[in-house]
């Protein structure tokens, strides 16, 4: 199995890795983890900061992480979970798992890390169940063209000094290549951090598919018109069905002072459409194709 050793940024980590927790980076994990149930495999879990977020209606959480001092830390995270985790160790290619085993896979700033991520999300796609969910917060390319032209300089010296994590990774449609997006909220965080070259993320949730080779990742609207020309309604897919409206005002998840603005993450102008989910309403923001 590769090893991933990474002693200096573990600690790092370690030290630093949850300052944001308080300022809504815990809330943007609770909309990670809502609604999940079952079976769930978390790839690349740190420390474990997820894991007092999961809900109960999930019954086992199987949480890789190759680096040795970070798979310790997590597991003394999990002894404080609300539901049972299990550490162990592996990489995003190689998960220890069997096929179809898993409801969710969970990633929280992990696909910037990994060495060839076509690789893991194919790895993540065979773990899964027929219909289960990608669930993933990442920081990605900004879509403000100045902005990514200052990532691309910080990628030159960013992955020496943070455990190989790149800042420039159109994630969203490289996901998109695998599974088809249902959710896909761009927004920077912090939102203070003005010039860090990780503010730019995308929260979400993608949908195991019968035959990725099918996927068109040009868009994400597309992607659920794909599962219906499939004979898959919203109610069986789960799926948010567009429905007219304004363009999207996305219902506030996190307090007004922590809340996404500014110009340099990827969609704060969301040009969305209002979507209803089963009898709940909501309104979610869809990413312009070539974001993350
Ligand atoms: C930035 S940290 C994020 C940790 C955690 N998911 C969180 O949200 O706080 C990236 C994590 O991915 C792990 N990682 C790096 N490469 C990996 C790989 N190929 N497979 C699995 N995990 C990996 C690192 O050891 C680290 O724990």
């Amino acid at each position: 199995m590769t090893q991933v050793k990474n002693p200096l940024f573990a600690r790092f980590l370690d030290r630093y890795g949850a300052r944001n927790e308080d300022r809504g980076n815990g809330e943007l994990r609770r909309e990670l983890l809502a609604g999940l149930s079952g079976r769930v495999i978390e790839v690349g879990a740190g420390t474990g900061l997820n894991f007092r977020h999961y809900p109960i209606s999930v019954c086992e959480v199987l949480a890789v992480e190759p680096e040795p001092y970070l798979r310790n830390r997590a597991m003394e995270a999990a002894t404080a979970a609300p539901v049972p985790v299990r550490l162990i160790n592996g990489t995003a290619a190689e998960l220890p798992a069997e096929d179809g085993e898993f409801d969710a896979v969970v990633i929280s700033g992990l696909l910037c890390s990994v060495r060839d991520v076509s690789a893991a999300l194919t790895e993540f796609n065979r773990v899964l169940r027929p219909g289960g969910q990608l669930r993933f917060y990442e920081h990605v390319r900004s879509r403000d063209g100045s902005f990514a032209l200052l990532q691309q300089a910080a990628d030159l010296f960013w992955p020496a000094l943070m455990g190989g994590c790149h800042v420039q990774r159109q994630t969203r449609a490289t996901i998109s290549e695998v599974f088809a997006i249902e959710t896909c909220r761009g927004f920077r965080f912090p939102p203070s951090a003005v010039l860090s070259p990780v503010a730019p993320r995308i929260i979400g949730t993608a949908r195991k598919v019968r035959d990725p080779e099918s996927l068109d990742s040009s868009a994400v609207l597309p992607d659920l018109q794909r599962l219906k020309g499939r004979g898959l309604s919203s109610a069986t897919t789960g799926i948010a069905r567009p429905r007219a409206g304004p363009a999207c005002s996305a219902r506030p998840r996190m307090p007004r002072k922590n809340r996404p603005r500014g110009r340099t993450g990827e969609s704060h102008a969301c040009r969305g459409v209002r979507m209803t989910i089963g009898s709940a309403r909501t309104v979610r923001c869809w990413n312009r194709p070539q974001a993350g």
